[in-house]
């Protein structure tokens, strides 16, 4: 063989080469997951709590699963239409959501109809984050703590507006445990999230809410609402300054809220797998730890993470609500 036709050769064998490996990348993009962008549905609008904690776990997951994760708000029905929707869409891990205390604990108690079952029509995919609840108001509000509070709405009863992001949401349910438990009967006026619902108390159109920690610390801090206290045991880090519904006079009122990820029934087992180590790298993050921390997040550990965790959390917040809810409506 000539230099040259061994030279050929050589180039021929190292295209074949580059062809199988070109063959073998092409094969593994297109039948490994993720081959191709996943779609995160938060089921409330923009600038809420839900879409907060979307946005902060998103990038993270991203990275881990080599693929962008796009945030899709498909807001309505206290957060049901969304999860509805989403809950129909193929279990490929191509569609994924983030759920709540009010989607997947509250909604079953205030909705005859709902089309899914929280603890049935998903897989789990884990818990991204603890949300407490913050009594909070427009800036102005005419009373100096919680005690003064509860009487100007006793007093004033339905001339007070309370803002709350749909039936069977965290701020919907958790605000009439607090209405049912003050004796207060203000005026509802509904959302398609917390953000706009924010927008409007920061601009006095609305006169209170009750809100997952993370939507309203950043306006606490700018002092552009204020706050009666804070539905735990425990003060939170992220707002000292804030007494506990306990320390303030009304213990019957702690609640805690959660945002959690879940997808549609029956994803193959490779790919659960991989979304759940997505999020438990997402949470292992440290921008992620210490952007959910500043807003009084609660990041869960150890053997609070992962599908397990959230199936328990599921059924024992709806067995949880589900009286509770039904209480409140009955006492209205
Ligand atoms: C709720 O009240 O359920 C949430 O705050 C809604 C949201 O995330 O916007």
């Amino acid at each position: 063989m000539s230099a040259r036709d061994r030279c050929r050769a050589l180039l021929a064998a190292a295209l074949s080469i580059g062809a199988i490996v070109a063959a073998s990348v092409t094969a593994t993009a297109e039948e490994g997951y993720p081959s191709r962008p996943i779609s995160l549905v938060v089921p409330f609008a923009a600038g809420g709590p839900t879409d907060t904690i979307a946005r902060i776990i998103a990038p993270p997951m991203a990275k881990a699963l080599g693929r962008p994760i796009t945030i899709a708000n498909i807001p309505g029905g206290g957060g049901t239409t969304g999860i509805t929707e989403a809950s129909r869409a193929k279990p490929d891990g191509y569609t994924i959501m983030v759920g709540h205390m009010g989607t997947h604990g509250a909604a079953p108690a205030l909705f005859r109809t709902l089309k899914y079952d929280p603890a049935r029509t998903f897989d789990p995919i884990g818990v991204a984050a603890g949300t407490p609840v913050v009594i909070v108001a427009r800036k102005d509000f005419p009373a100096a703590d919680l005690h003064g509070f509860i009487e100007a709405l006793q007093t004033k009863g339905s001339t007070y507006n309370q803002a709350h992001a749909g039936v069977g949401s965290v701020s919907h349910s958790t605000g009439m445990l607090f209405d049912a438990i003050a004796n207060a009967r203000p005026t509802f006026v509904v959302y398609r999230g917390t953000g706009p619902a924010m927008n409007d108390l920061i601009s006095g159109q609305v006169d209170f809410l009750t809100d997952q920690i993370v939507n309203v610390v950043p306006h606490l801090q700018a002092g552009t609402i204020r706050a009666y206290a804070i539905a735990t045991p425990e003060r939170s880090p992220a707002l000292p300054s804030v007494p506990t519904t306990r320390e303030a006079g009304l213990p019957n009122f702690e609640v805690s809220a959660w945002n959690a990820v879940f997808a549609p029934k029956n994803l193959p087992k490779d790919v659960h797998a991989k979304l759940v180590d997505a999020l438990d790298k997402a949470l292992d993050d440290p921008t992620v730890r210490e952007r959910l921390l500043k807003l009084g997040g609660r990041i869960p550990e150890g053997g609070e993470r992962g599908p397990a965790a959230l199936q328990k959390l599921v059924e024992s917040e709806v067995a949880r609500w589900t009286p509770a809810l039904r209480a409140a409506v009955d006492s209205e």
